[in-house]
């Protein structure tokens, strides 16, 4: 198919270095905002007198057809153009004649391929946002339904403190939360448009910035032609997001892969999201929190391909650029599937509160608290962590938890204890007790769940953004 460039041309691009610069494979993705971007230009050219309001209006209608076409699957891309942009205009020549022929005044495919993903990316923050909301959801729902199913907390993957099952949900909220609010910053930040920036030096033309700007639902023009046809930092920030999600979601599947070992039994995926082995007939494997683990290095990578692209970049476009569309629609549509089955997983899955409580019961988690006991009774600190340590070495010698200890064993460690030790040490009372902002006790976490909701609502208005 003829190039929109072949006029200084004698010879035809070799075949091998024409697969290599083509495009139109991975970017006919984007035809949606390349055609919207072309009607606001050309009204704008027909707005401002630089075609006339015949040939504007001539234009749009034949892209708003084309538009129509593909989406109703009337048309389809094929892979012989160089990109999208010059499907469409050939499309738009093909259908109109000469007067689609000035849709690209004062306009390069520069600035054109700029604005493209900045659209699109608006496009997939929303969608991502809303996977993202979705699952706060789910988690928020968990968390309500949690608040006294004990488990045990753990540092170093060993047995800490008693915490509650909404608790521990209670910290991934907190993290995705962050990860829409950041989303929500990278979509403000790169909501300015490119398009009028032409190559790179701006045009000749009096073009309206400020009314394709509008036109787009974007805050305003960009400020300088040269970096708005190279800037590619507002992909590499939604990279950067999109991968800090992962590790969220990789570390959730993590803590569901151990919970969902033999071993641990703390949860019970449902069927729709497991795999059998092939060999062994007993296996429910936890496929998809392992794939989601997986995925978290593809979108790592994504987003250090594209940071490796651009750190040797001279001002202003470079055909390196091309480069940056493959990463960014390969972490998206990562993300968006591993937050949606992370949200289905969730879902579907039961957890067995009676082997998380005896899970808690055993393993010391409440030895803090034992201290602390002591302390009430004005033993210091350092001297009760010393005595329950060799309680807890007792403990272990013998087969028991502390709360099987009687009286009398515990006065061979310290004459300050008394019967309300077995009540102050219950796993019911260490977490009750735990009541500083932010911490697992009942009433603490009734003003989390509180303002997790409260925020959840707000933040659910926001989604599609209207700019
Ligand atoms: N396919 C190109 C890209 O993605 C479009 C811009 C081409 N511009 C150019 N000067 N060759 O970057």
């Amino acid at each position: 198919m003829a190039q929109l460039w072949g006029g200084r041309f004698t010879k035809q691009t070799s075949s091998t270095t024409k697969q290599l610069g083509d495009s139109i494979y991975f970017d006919k993705i984007l035809w949606r905002e390349d055609i919207t971007g072309s009607i606001a230009h050309a009204k704008m050219l027909g707005k401002q007198g630089i075609l006339t309001k015949e040939e504007a209006d001539h234009i749009v209608e034949g892209l708003q057809s084309i538009y129509d076409d593909l989406d109703a699957g009337k048309l389809s891309i094929p892979n012989d153009y160089e990109d999208i942009h010059s499907f469409v205009e050939a499309t738009l020549i093909a259908r109109i004649g000469d007067d689609g022929k000035r849709l690209h005044t004062g306009r390069s495919r520069n600035d054109q391929v700029a604005l493209d993903m900045k659209l699109w990316t608006r496009n997939a923050i929303d969608m991502v946002s809303e996977k993202l909301l979705a699952l706060e959801e789910t988690i928020i729902s968990l968390m309500e339904k949690n608040t006294e199913t004990f488990m045990p907390g753990f540092t170093h993957l060993q047995k800490a403190q008693p915490v509650t099952l909404a608790h521990h949900f209670g910290a991934y909220f907190e993290m995705f939360k962050r990860d829409c609010q950041r989303l929500k910053d990278c979509r403000l930040r790169e909501n300015f448009c490119p398009l009028g920036s032409g190559a790179l030096a701006g045009t000749t033309y009096p073009l309206d910035r400020a009314f394709t700007a509008k036109e787009l639902g974007f805050t305003a023009p960009t400020e300088n032609s040269m970096d708005s046809v190279s800037d590619r930092d507002f992909l590499l920030e939604f990279l950067s997001d999109l991968a800090i999600i992962m590790m969220h979601l990789s570390r959730l599947s993590e803590e569901i892969c151990i919970w969902n070992t033999n071993e641990y039994r703390y949860i019970e995926l449902d069927d729709a999201f497991s795999t059998g082995s092939s060999i062994m007939p007993q296996k429910k494997n936890p496929d998809f929190a392992e794939l989601t683990r997986g995925k978290t290095g593809r979108v790592y990578g994504d987003l250090m391909s594209l940071l490796t692209v651009m750190k040797g970049l001279p001002l202003a476009y470079d055909k390196d650029l091309q480069e940056d569309k493959e990463p960014v629609f390969d972490a998206v549509t990562t993300a968006a599937g591993c937050l949606e089955m992370m949200e289905g997983m969730l879902s579907t899955a039961s957890f067995r509160k009676d082997v998380m409580e005896r899970s808690a019961k055993h393993g010391f988690t409440n030895a803090t608290d034992a201290a602390d006991y002591l302390v009430c009774k004005g033993v210091p600190f350092r001297d009760a962590h010393g005595i329950i340590g060799q309680m807890v070495l007792y403990c272990i010698d013998n087969g028991k938890a502390l709360d099987d200890l009687t009286l009398e064993e515990f006065h061979r460690f310290s004459d300050q204890f008394d019967s309300d030790i077995y009540d102050a040490i219950s796993l019911k009372t260490c977490v009750e007790k735990r009541l500083t902002k932010g911490a697992p006790g009942e009433k603490a976490m009734e003003e989390e769940i509180q303002n997790s909701r409260q925020w959840l609502r707000e933040a659910k208005k926001d989604i599609p953004v209207q700019a």
